[in-house]
C-alpha cells in the first residue's frame, strides 16, 4: 500500500480528461493535478520549450511527495517524454503510447486518422508507435490547433465547435479511415461533435482509457495501491486564471472540484 497521491499535468484543463478516467478506474488514489493555464496552448512551441515547461512541473509536483507522475498532455509526452523519464527519479507515463496501442488493437482495415496539436503531430509520436506495433498499418495525420481553446473556453457542443470540426475533418473524406485517434487530452471534450461529423463507421480513441489502465498495473506491480479507507481529498494547481479553470473542470470532471490553487510555475 501507498498513500502518497499521484501527479498528473497539462497545459491547461485537457488533463482532466485522462483525470476522469484515473477517478473511475481507480477512484481510491488520491490526484494531484497541475494545468499550466498561464503558458497554454503548448502545441505550438518548440521542442525545448515544451520540455523546459514538462521539467519544471514535474519538480512542482515532486515537492508534493507524489508516488507517480501521468504527464496528461500529448504534446509534452510526444516531445519530452524520454528526456524527463532519464532526468527524474519517479515512474512517469506518458499518454501516447497507450493510444497508439489501442488504435492498432481497433483498427480492422489498417487506416487510423491521428488529430493532434501541430508539435505532436510534427514529431510523429503516433506515426511511429503504431508502426512499431504493425507496420501494415497506414497513418493519417492532422492538426487541429483550434479544437484546444475551444475546448479552455467551454464551446465544446456549439455550432462554431461543430463548423470547425467540418472544416478540419474534410481532410480524412477519401481516406477510409475506420478509427481515429484523439491525439490531444483536450480533444474528448469535444467528442461529440467530432464522432457526428467524422460518422459512426469511424471509432474514436480515448487514449486516457488505456494511461488509467497502465497506471493501475503499475501500482499493483509495486503493492503501490492507495488503502481505501480514507477517502482521496484531490488537488488541483494552476499558473493563472483559477475561476475559468474551476469552470471548465466541473464540466470536465462533472463534479465541482475544490478551489483551484495558483503558483508561480517560473520559480521551478
Ligand atoms: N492537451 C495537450 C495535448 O494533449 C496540449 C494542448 C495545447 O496546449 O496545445 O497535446
Amino acid at each position: 500500500m501507498d498513500q502518497r497521491p499521484i501527479g498528473v499535468f497539462d497545459s491547461g484543463v485537457g488533463g482532466l480528461t485522462v483525470v476522469r478516467e484515473i477517478m473511475e478506474q481507480l477512484p481510491n488514489e488520491e490526484i494531484i493535478y497541475f494545468g499550466d493555464t498561464a503558458r497554454v496552448p503548448y502545441g505550438s512551441k518548440s521542442k525545448e520549450t515544451v520540455t523546459k515547461y514538462s521539467k519544471q512541473i514535474i519538480r512542482f509536483l515532486m515537492t508534493k511527495n507524489i508516488k507517480a507522475i501521468i504527464i496528461a498532455c500529448n504534446t509534452a509526452s510526444s516531445n519530452s517524454l524520454e528526456e524527463v523519464q532519464r532526468t527524474f527519479d519517479i515512474p512517469i507515463i506518458g499518454v501516447v503510447e497507450p493510444g497508439a496501442v489501442m488504435a492498432s488493437r481497433t483498427t480492422k482495415n489498417n487506416r487510423i486518422g491521428i488529430i493532434g496539436t501541430e508539435a505532436t503531430i510534427r514529431s510523429k509520436s503516433y506515426e511511429n508507435a503504431i508502426k512499431l506495433h504493425n507496420k501494415d498499418i497506414q497513418t493519417f495525420s492532422l492538426s487541429c490547433p483550434l479544437f484546444v481553446p475551444l475546448a479552455e473556453e467551454g464551446w465544446t457542443n456549439n455550432e462554431v465547435a461543430y463548423l470547425v470540426a467540418k472544416k478540419y475533418l474534410e481532410h480524412f473524406h477519401a481516406k477510409e479511415i475506420d478509427t481515429l485517434v484523439l491525439g490531444c487530452t483536450h480533444y474528448p471534450l469535444l467528442k461529440d461533435v467530432i464522432q457526428e461529423v467524422i460518422g459512426e463507421n469511424v471509432c474514436l480513441i480515448n487514449p486516457a482509457l488505456e494511461v488509467a489502465k497502465e497506471l493501475k498495473e503499475l501500482l499493483l506491480l509495486r503493492d503501490g495501491l492507495r488503502h481505501p479507507s480514507q477517502s482521496p481529498r484531490h488537488s488541483f494547481y494552476v499558473s493563472d486564471n483559477t475561476t475559468k479553470f474551476e469552470q471548465i473542470a466541473a464540466i470536465a470532471l462533472k463534479k465541482s472540484i475544490p478551489h483551484a490553487i495558483k503558483i508561480d510555475i517560473e520559480r521551478y
